[in-house]
């Protein structure tokens, strides 16, 4: 399969405005498909959930089915699906519900390399539980977050690990999979964030050994919706805080109040074009489920995004002028850099004056960026690929980039 750019750049009203969108990693555009499922759920009249009547029934007809397609993206039970507003909300109420069972001598171990909305509901919820936070260290002249320091991490006192899939500055993606085992091995549970590696890669919650995995659909195209899955029985094991009338069961009980129903349709839409991203010769056999649809298309961003990103940081790599941050062997296409004589700001501003969309400051990955030392000096410029940007805009980058160099430097 292969990644046809401007096949998938048409999708997309907003690209249309001239700018290069390469801020996506804070948040992705829409394509014409996703606007439109949510208009047409408006359109056909939805009521609230549980009714009798047709409108009503369409709202548990998008629920239903947004449970299934977030269970395709990720390789889940639609079951254990759990629909909020974002990752960070969702985080939050399953800390809280987690570390009631935790007491003085438990352990949670969180990373230096993660987003601060997958560390603070976690060192919050030890600090009111009396329970010890561990902490998990980035190697900084690489952003490596080895897996082996976790053998002296853990104890059988580990009650959770939480460490994220991708670093949503520096790309960095760490052996998920190892650490979710040596977290297993001990009894602890293990809390994967996958906002930032969902969209450049094909997930499977189980190879992972996740239990507990996050997303957010507007870092892949859809509507601002986050979702946790989770196996059903291990939901079942859990009481959060929930209204008498809510639903009791599972994943029901740890939604809060009216879903955005229209949304959810968006979801699904978003869904879908995902799993359309990557194109087959006509003579190809077609994948037969969503989900195969899914992991075949993810794997064609993969590689095509990993062109451009080694285009991307190969000419920033170049500039005499620009500081790299993060040379992981494994990472989501996000490049992380500061440039001499500018605040992070100032570059993002030059380059906004081009009409391209980079971000500037520590991205909420407040941890790591204090590990670099840049917290006090403005972060760093974040520059992101995602499936729908292409060559032309990384060539614009780099030359605006090239053109901040002082006088004989660059
Ligand atoms: C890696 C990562 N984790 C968590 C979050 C928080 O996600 P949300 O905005 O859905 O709360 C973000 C948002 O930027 C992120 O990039």
């Amino acid at each position: 399969m292969i990644l046809d750019v401007s096949r998938v750049r048409a999708a997309y009203p907003a690209l249309s405005d001239g700018y290069a969108y390469l801020d996506g990693a804070a948040g992705t555009q829409v394509p014409a498909k996703v606007i439109e499922a949510i208009a047409d759920a408006y359109r056909s009249g939805i009521g609230n959930a549980g009714g009798a009547f047709p409108a009503s029934g369409r709202a548990d007809g998008i629920v239903a089915e947004c449970r299934r397609a977030l269970a395709d993206l990720t390789g889940a039970d639609p079951q254990g699906v759990i629909l909020g507003p974002n990752m960070t909300t969702l985080t939050y109420r399953l800390a809280d519900t987690l570390s009631r069972r935790w007491g003085p001598g438990d352990e949670v171990v969180v990373s230096r390399l993660d987003h601060d909305a997958n560390i603070r509901p976690w060192v919050q919820a030890a600090a009111r539980s009396g329970a010890t936070v561990r902490w998990a260290e980035v190697d900084i002249s690489t952003a490596e977050l080895p897996a082996a320091q976790y053998d002296d991490l853990l104890s059988e006192r580990t009650r959770l690990v939480a460490v994220t899939a991708a670093s949503n500055i520096v790309g960095t993606r760490p052996d998920v999979a190892a650490i979710a085992a040596a977290a297993h091995s001990v009894g602890a549970l293990c809390y994967v964030d996958g906002v930032h590696a969902t969209p450049h890669v094909p997930v499977d919650v189980r190879s992972l050994g996740a239990d507990f995995y996050a997303t957010s659909a507007y870092k892949w195209s859809g509507p601002h919706i986050g979702t946790v899955v989770a196996d059903p029985a291990l939901l079942e094991t859990l009481h959060p805080d929930k209204l008498a009338p809510a639903p009791v069961g599972v994943p029901g009980r740890f939604e809060r109040g009216t879903a955005a129903f229209a949304d959810l349709a968006g979801v699904v839409a978003a869904v879908e074009h995902l799993a359309a991203l990557g194109s087959s010769p006509p003579s190809a056999p077609r994948p037969d489920t969503r989900r195969q649809r899914v992991l075949a298309s993810m794997t064609a961003v993969e590689q095509y995004e990993g062109q451009l990103f080694t285009r991307l940081v190969g000419g920033l790599a170049r500039m005499r002028h620009v500081t790299l941050y993060g040379n992981a062997a494994r990472r989501a296409p996000t490049a992380f850099f500061t440039v001499t004589g500018y605040t992070p700001r100032q570059v993002a501003e030059r380059l906004a004056a081009g009409k391209i969309n980079v971000w500037n400051g520590d991205n909420y990955a407040w941890e790591l960026t204090g590990a670099f030392g840049l917290r006090e000096s403005g972060g760093g410029v974040r520059a992101g690929i995602v499936h729908y940007n292409d060559q032309a805009e990384v060539e614009r980058l780099l030359a605006a980039v090239a053109e901040l160099a002082p006088d004989g430097v660059r």
